[in-house]
């Protein structure tokens, strides 16, 4: 249906012609911002004074809490968040002033003369120091189906444990960054890069004391978010705005990539404690999951995030009994925030561990354990908050890539190697993906639109979504041309812009296309019924004795035509003047509300859900087992896209999704001293994934023939789902350690599973077996 095109802003990404927040032209009055943050984890305010700060050569403007017109409060959901710190501080990189200077270098300069004095108090650093203290961020929660304390008991066998995952940084290629430009009166533009424009319209708003009508936000193109920018692009737009307020001058902050690693929230790191019984064949009968968060030191979406692990700790899996008790902790860091997954990753991370335990304590094929244990198609099909798995294609995408990937055989082999190699083991592990699509805060699945048509038959698209790297607006130019009935190229996507597109949503939760996409096609769908009254009165002037209905006008091939009398045709673009002559209105807004989803909060039961996105992934690695280096030799991916609208942009997400999460999972280690500072502020202490690391054979496919029912055009969106295939790689790592012991103990291990990580595990593993041995000897 869609004609394939590239990312509609591929050309201008390679020839640098994509304009950033750091490329809008600046005028002569642009002034530099500057964040000053606190140097402490956890301190009190004891006095400041700005005076000598204010005072230095170029500087315009330098501002502090009590400078704030509104209300100093930036909370999305609670609000535990300043703007700027007042009395106190609790984290290392939380912003306490504000510099507006002409130059950078003046606003550094001004930052040395500021004097300011802190009386460190005692911070919490840890989830664990975090339990100890009691520290708890709002009320723990429970999901829970049957009873699985009586099912231990009757369960043939248990395994109890913990698993640490990490925390990890976006590493968005374009840093935080804001212009504020003030305008007449009350009036403020914003050029950002939020995920959310909207709600970083409200906070503008209230922290300046003005009135949403006065505040534009103006989101041209993100580079990269990744969730990072969900909430906590508001921040440095509000400063931007505060300091454009202050001076009358446009001010842009970008920040400099270390203060932004240093100042802003990550993944949330969990401890997550478990059991699971379960039977001879390997099939789960009850799972008990105490999932711990690290929330960092405000609330942000940290409980929408352990919500979303809560409904996947499941994974793909149908577990009779299940208990599911979540915390959320606060800590002295920076505020944890939405990352690719929102919560899946951790939640599954923790099943696909057990899964994986069960399988080594049976001494089975752990690809065996997973197809067992899989939501079935008719029965054990209804997850542990009460949905149905509909049109689940867990066993048919298994049964594809078990093929493709020509898992036994590779599986034979890998263990032949092992055999006869002593210092390198090969790996391999096959992991499933089931993720739900919707916001789990039912409220934000909306989505709005405008569409303009102009006489000279192109199309200007507005929507509510961001454009972040994902591809979105190159789906909605697809989607607007195929409604319309026209060429890709009459059709262009609009910046997103408050002005436009009021009370959106983020783009977020893998809903861009869904929700936008929709909500085009309604703004299309009522410029098609217009038009086809005009088209039709057009006809039925030239030839009144056999009239054309409007509804049998169609749009196709850029041409408007009566369905019935093929011959009454007429362009695209020689129909648009004769719309405006007979005053027809060619602009329309379209708007998008999510069905049949819903589910009871305090009960944790319902239908959060549309639909779910399914994925599969097959990964086999190998390791030196004296360094602890892993090699990643094969990943093969089948993804489910429904009908894809653009499958070279779904397999780009796809490839990222999954690099992306092999970051998580292997190399991306975040860490911080004992006095809350971050280690790993910048490339060369903290290590993302590079060309070098993508593996040596990757092969990514699209399920066949996959219409998706729930979606616009029969698609599935792709976007966060492909980042937990990465578990695979993984466990894959996991098999290839437990090799050493010849499969026989459990290794020890945790996520990511970094060299170190690895190295001490195999170093375990072998001194087990010399103790076994020696023990043998003595007998
Ligand atoms: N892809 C790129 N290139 N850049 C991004 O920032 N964000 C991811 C994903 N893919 C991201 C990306 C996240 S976290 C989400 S929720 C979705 O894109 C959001 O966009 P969509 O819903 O339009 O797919
Ligand atoms: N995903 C992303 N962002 C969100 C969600 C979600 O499920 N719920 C609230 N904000
Ligand atoms: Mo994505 S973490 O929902 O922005």
């Amino acid at each position: 249906m869609h004609p394939q095109i590239p990312h509609e802003s591929a050309v201008h990404h390679v020839t640098g012609e994509a304009l950033y927040i750091d490329d809008l032209p600046s005028s002569p009055t642009t002034l530099t911002g500057r964040v000053v943050y606190s140097p402490h984890a956890h301190a009190r305010i004891v006095s400041y004074d700005l005076s000598k700060a204010k005072n230095a050569h170029g500087v315009v403007a330098v501002l502090s809490a009590n400078d704030i017109p509104g209300h100093n409060e930036m909370g999305p959901v609670v609000k535990d968040e300043p703007c700027l710190a007042d009395g106190v501080v609790t984290f290392v990189g939380q912003a306490v002033f504000l510099i507006a200077a002409k130059s950078d270098a003046e606003c550094r300069a001004a930052e040395k003369l500021i004097e300011i004095k802190y009386e460190p108090l005692k911070s919490i650093l840890s989830i664990e120091d975090a339990i100890a203290a009691n520290n708890i961020l709002g009320p723990e929660r429970t999901m829970q189906r049957g009873d699985a304390k009586a099912a231990f008991r009757t369960a043939p066998h248990v395994v109890e444990g913990e698993l640490r995952t990490g925390a990890a940084e976006h590493w968005y290629l374009e840093s935080q960054a804001s212009l504020a430009v003030p305008g007449e009166g009350q009036e403020i533009a914003v050029y950002c890069g939020s995920q959310n424009p909207s709600e970083t319209q409200t906070l503008v708003a209230e922290v300046l004391g003005v009135k949403k009508k006065d505040v534009l936000v103006e989101v041209r193109r993100i580079g990269g978010a990744f969730g990072g920018k969900e909430t906590q692009g508001n921040h440095v737009a509000c400063w931007s705005a505060l300091l454009a307020h202050a001076t009358r001058c446009p001010v842009k902050i970008r920040l400099f990539r270390d203060d932004d690693m240093i100042m802003t929230g990550k993944r949330h790191r969990f401890l997550t404690r478990y059991e699971a019984g379960f039977d001879d064949v390997g099939r789960l009968l009850a799972v008990r999951f105490e999932l711990n968060s690290d929330a960092g030191a405000a609330t942000d979406l940290s409980f929408a995030i352990m919500e979303r692990a809560m409904f996947h700790c499941d994974n793909a899996y149908f577990v009779p009994h299940m208990t599911v008790l979540a915390r959320v902790w606060k800590t002295n860091l920076p505020s944890n925030t939405a990352f690719r997954g929102f919560g899946g990753p951790q939640g599954m991370a923790a099943m696909e561990a057990i899964i994986d335990r069960v399988a080594r304590f049976l001494q089975k094929d752990p690809a065996e354990i997973r197809k067992t244990n899989f939501y079935g198609l008719e029965a054990s099909n209804v997850t542990h908050y009460g949905q149905t798995v509909e049109n689940n294609r867990l066993h048919l995408m298994f049964d594809q890539l078990m093929q493709s990937s020509e898992y036994a055989a590779r599986r034979k082999a890998v263990a032949e190697f092992n055999a006869s190699h002593e210092f390198y083991k090969k790996g391999i592990a096959l992991t499933p993906v089931k993720f739900g699509i919707s916001f789990t805060t039912t409220f934000l699945n909306q989505a709005g639109a405008l569409v303009n048509i102009y006489n000279d038959g192109t199309v200007l698209v507005n929507h509510g979504g961001i454009e972040m790297g994902q591809g979105l607006h190159t789906k909605m130019q697809q989607i607007a041309a195929a409604e319309l009935g026209i060429s890709v190229d009459r059709v262009r996507v609009n910046a997103t812009n408050t002005s436009k597109v009021p009370n959106t949503s983020a783009t977020a939760a893998s809903s861009g296309t869904d929700m936008n996409g929709a909500a085009v096609k309604n703004a299309t769908d009522i410029l098609k019924g217009r038009i086809a009254e005009g088209v039709a009165a057009f006809f039925n002037e030239k030839r009144p004795t056999v009239p054309t209905s409007a509804e049998d006008i169609r749009f196709e091939d850029d041409t408007i035509f009566d369905v019935r009398h093929t011959d009454r045709r007429i362009g695209f673009a020689e129909a648009m003047p004769q719309m405006v002559l007979r005053r027809i209105s060619l602009s329309s807004t379209g708007y998008f509300r999510t069905p049949g989803i819903g589910w009871d909060k305090a009960k944790g039961v319902g239908t959060p859900f549309r639909y779910y996105a399914f994925g599969m992934a097959v990964s086999e690695v190998l390791v030196d087992t004296l360094t602890g280096a892993v090699t990643l030799l094969r990943t093969d991916i089948l993804h489910d896209a429904g009908d894809s609208i653009n499958p070279a942009i779904d397999i780009g997400q796809i490839e990222g999704g999954y690099i992306q999460g092999v970051g998580w999972c292997t190399t991306e280690e975040i860490k911080w001293d004992r006095d809350g500072n971050l280690m790993t502020h910048s490339p060369d202490t903290y290590k993302i994934p590079t060309a070098k690391d993508v593996p040596a054979d990757f092969r990514v496919n699209l399920l066949e023939h996959a219409t998706n029912p729930n979606a616009i055009h029969g698609s599935k969106t792709v976007a966060e789902p492909p980042f937990m295939l990465s578990l695979s790689t993984w466990l894959a790592i996991k098999d290839a350690v437990s090799a050493v012991g010849g499969h026989a103990t459990e290794p020890e291990f945790s996520l990511p599973a970094t060299n170190e990580v690895v190295l001490l595990s195999i170093e375990k593993l072998r001194s087990q077996m010399k103790e076994g041995a020696s023990r043998k000897v003595s007998v």
